[in-house]
């Protein structure tokens, strides 16, 4: 049986687009639940500006919170600049997120530099985790398309997730920001990627459905051997800054698909529909997520 590992970003892509804003204290009960779910990995928030992003306020005593938990989860959130990257060292978890886009529109309007500029923030921030022993991850928005500039081509993509790989990050995922990739879009990019001998095992998928083709596009890049997957409860989520991003690909109707498949993932779906639920309640709308409406089918 082959595993795939879920990469769940609820606590992060999932609530950073709510207009309800969510305590520190129950973000921190929400990471607490979905460790208790079975994910290994788990994105809890961000280190950006509160003027930008006020959902993601308090993520320092998330990650705290995050820290007491007697799990096996390995924690991670986004860092745009050094100023984010120092308020993250205050109470480090496994892992920070970078994040940078392929279309320079979407890049000024979500982190207001040009995609250069980006990287060369990004320099000191890897050099201040090395130091920590901290591993670095790598974010591509917009790899698909961008609300602002149409399709993408997929050499984007591919330029910076070599220089990602160059500058020296694990793994990097490569996001569908607002939910437009198709399959044979998807396969044009892994096709492209293998051809330039980036290794799958280095590429995770983050698939919004805003128009319900993100588990066909996951699908798509398990034929390429892609096995790491971006996810978020409930389907939750989207970019303040993309317009027209809605929620992620839920991480319930996922795990469905795969398991059904044969996968394994490690994580428990009845656990995850709790979740699901039971963060419905604190959002105060119902969820995209398929599986939760539906429930699971018996045997
Ligand atoms: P800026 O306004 O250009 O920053 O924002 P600045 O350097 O000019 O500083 C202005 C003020 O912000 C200063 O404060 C700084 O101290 C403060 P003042 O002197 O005015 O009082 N500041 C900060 N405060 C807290 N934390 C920080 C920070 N940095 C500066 N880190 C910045 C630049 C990057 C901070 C801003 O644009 C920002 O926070 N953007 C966040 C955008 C964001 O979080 N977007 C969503 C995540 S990306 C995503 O969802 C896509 C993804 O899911 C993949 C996909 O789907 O494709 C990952
Ligand atoms: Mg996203």
């Amino acid at each position: 049986m082959k595993k795939i590992e879920i990469i769940e970003v609820g606590a992060r892509d999932g609530l950073q687009n709510e207009s309800r804003i969510l305590p520190a204290s129950t973000r921190s009960q929400f990471v607490k639940k979905l460790s208790q779910c079975g994910f290994k990995r788990i994105e809890i928030g961000a280190f950006v500006s509160p003027k930008w992003i006020p959902q993601m306020e308090g993520s320092l005593q998330v990650q705290k919170n995050a820290l007491k938990l007697k799990t096996k989860t390995q924690f991670s959130a986004l860092v745009p600049n050094e100023r984010g990257m120092q308020d993250f060292l205050k109470a480090p978890v496994h892992e920070v997120a970078l994040f940078a886009a392929c279309s320079e529109s979407f890049s000024k309007k979500n982190i207001n530099c040009s995609i250069e500029e980006s990287f060369e923030r990004f320099k000191p921030i890897i050099k201040e985790a090395k130091k920590n022993k901290i591993k670095v991850r790598g974010y591509l928005s917009t790899v698909y398309g961008c609300p602002f500039e149409g399709t993408i081509n997929a050499r984007v993509a591919l330029k910076l997730t070599k220089k990602f790989l160059k500058m020296g990050v694990h793994e990097v995922s490569l996001g569908d920001t607002i939910g437009v990739a198709t399959p044979k879009q998807v396969s044009h990019l892994f096709k492209l990627m293998k051809k330039n001998n980036i290794p799958m095992k280095k590429i995770a998928g983050h698939f919004h459905d805003t128009r319900g083709t993100a588990l066909a596009n996951v699908l798509e890049s398990l034929n390429h051997g892609v096995t790491k997957f971006d996810s978020s409860i409930g389907g939750l989520g989207g970019c303040p800054y993309a317009p027209g991003a809605s929620g992620n690909l839920a991480t319930e109707d996922l795990i469905y698909m795969l398991h059904g498949m044969g996968y394994t993932t490690g994580v428990d779906l009845k656990k995850v529909i709790q979740t699901a639920l039971w963060i419905q309640k604190e959002v105060g709308h119902p969820l995209m997520s398929r599986l939760s409406t539906a429930g699971i089918p018996k045997n």
